[in-house]
C-alpha cells in the first residue's frame, strides 16, 4: 500500500526540477519521504528542502559533476526524473537546422547524459533495493499524436518514447525500471509563455482546452502524480511503459458536443 512515506531514504533527482511539472514533481517526492535534488540551468524556483544543482543539460560535463554531487549529498541515488525539456513551434520549413539541433540537444541528449551518468549510482542503488529504482522521462502526446505546428518538439518527443523502450530493455536485468509520462497540454509557465506570445491569449486557451476531452489543461500536479507512481516502490513490475496524462487526448474519439 502507498503511504506518504513510501520514498523514505531514497534519493531522488529531478532535471528540469525549478518550473512547471518538474517543481511538482520534486515537491510531490520530498512529501513522500524522499532526498531530493533538482538539477537545472536555474534553480530559483526549486522546492524548499530540495538541493539545487545547477547544470545544463547540454553540458556532459555539467550533468556529470551535478549528478555525482547529487548522489553524495543524497547519500544514493535511487529515482531519476529526466523532465527538463524546451518546445519549438514551426511545420518542417519553419525551423533551420541550428534550431533542430538546439531542441533535440536539450530534449534527446539531455535525457541521455542525465541517464548515462545516473547510471552507475542507480546499479549501486539496485542492489540493495530491488524495485526501487528508476527513470522516468517527460515525454509528450506529441510522441504519438500528429499535432500542427510542431514538427521538430514532436521529433524529439519521439525520440524520448523510443529512448524510453530502448532504455527500459537494456536496464531491466540490472533492476534498474525506466519509463515515461505523455502529458497533455499541461498548465505550466511554459504554456503561459505559449499563450503570452498568441494574438488572442484567451482565445487560444480555450482552443487548447477544447483539444482536450476532458475540457480543460491538465495540472502539474496531476502529471507529476503519475510520474511519482512511476518512480515508486508501489510500480515495482511497471517498466518500459509510457503512461498518459492527457484529459483523454490520445485514446478518445468524441462527437461533436450535443452530437
Ligand atoms: N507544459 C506542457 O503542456 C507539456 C506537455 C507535454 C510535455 N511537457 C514536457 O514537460 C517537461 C517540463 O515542462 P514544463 O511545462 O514544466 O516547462 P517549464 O518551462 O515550466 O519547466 C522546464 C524546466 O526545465 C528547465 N530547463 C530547460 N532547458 C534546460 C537545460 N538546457 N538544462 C537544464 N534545465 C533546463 C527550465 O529552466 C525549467 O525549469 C518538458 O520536457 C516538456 O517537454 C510539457
Amino acid at each position: 500500500m502507498t503511504t506518504t512515506s513510501d520514498f523514505e531514504s531514497m534519493g531522488a533527482l529531478v532535471t528540469g526540477g525549478a518550473s512547471g511539472i518538474g517543481a511538482a514533481v520534486a515537491a510531490m517526492l520530498l512529501a513522500r519521504g524522499a532526498r531530493v535534488a533538482v538539477l537545472d540551468r536555474d534553480t530559483a524556483g526549486a522546492p524548499a528542502g530540495a538541493l539545487a544543482v545547477e547544470a545544463d543539460v547540454t553540458d556532459d560535463d555539467a550533468v556529470r559533476e551535478a549528478v555525482d554531487r547529487a548522489a553524495a549529498e543524497l547519500g544514493a541515488l535511487h529515482t531519476v526524473v529526466s523532465n527538463a525539456g524546451i518546445g519549438s513551434i514551426g511545420t518542417v520549413e519553419d525551423n533551420a537546422d541550428d534550431e533542430w539541433t538546439r531542441v533535440l540537444d536539450i530534449n534527446v541528449l539531455g535525457m541521455v547524459r542525465t541517464a548515462r551518468h545516473a547510471l552507475p549510482h542507480l546499479r549501486r542503488a539496485a542492489a540493495a533495493r530491488p524495485g526501487a529504482v528508476s527513470i522516468t522521462q517527460t515525454c509528450s502526446i506529441a510522441a504519438t499524436a500528429g499535432l500542427p505546428q510542431r514538427a521538430l518538439y514532436s521529433a524529439s518527443k519521439g525520440a524520448v518514447l523510443s529512448l524510453t523502450l530502448a532504455m527500459a530493455a537494456d536496464h531491466v536485468r540490472e533492476g534498474i525500471r525506466v519509463n515515461c509520462v505523455n502529458p497533455g497540454t499541461a498548465d505550466t509557465p511554459w504554456i503561459g509563455r505559449l499563450l503570452g506570445r498568441a494574438d488572442d491569449p484567451d482565445a487560444e486557451r480555450a482552443a487548447l482546452n477544447a483539444r482536450q476531452p476532458l475540457g480543460r489543461l491538465v495540472s502539474a500536479d496531476e502529471v507529476a502524480a503519475a510520474i511519482v507512481y512511476l518512480a515508486s516502490p508501489a510500480a515495482a513490475s511497471v517498466t518500459g511503459t509510457a503512461l498518459a496524462v492527457d484529459g483523454g487526448m490520445q485514446g478518445l474519439r468524441l462527437r461533436p458536443a450535443g452530437g
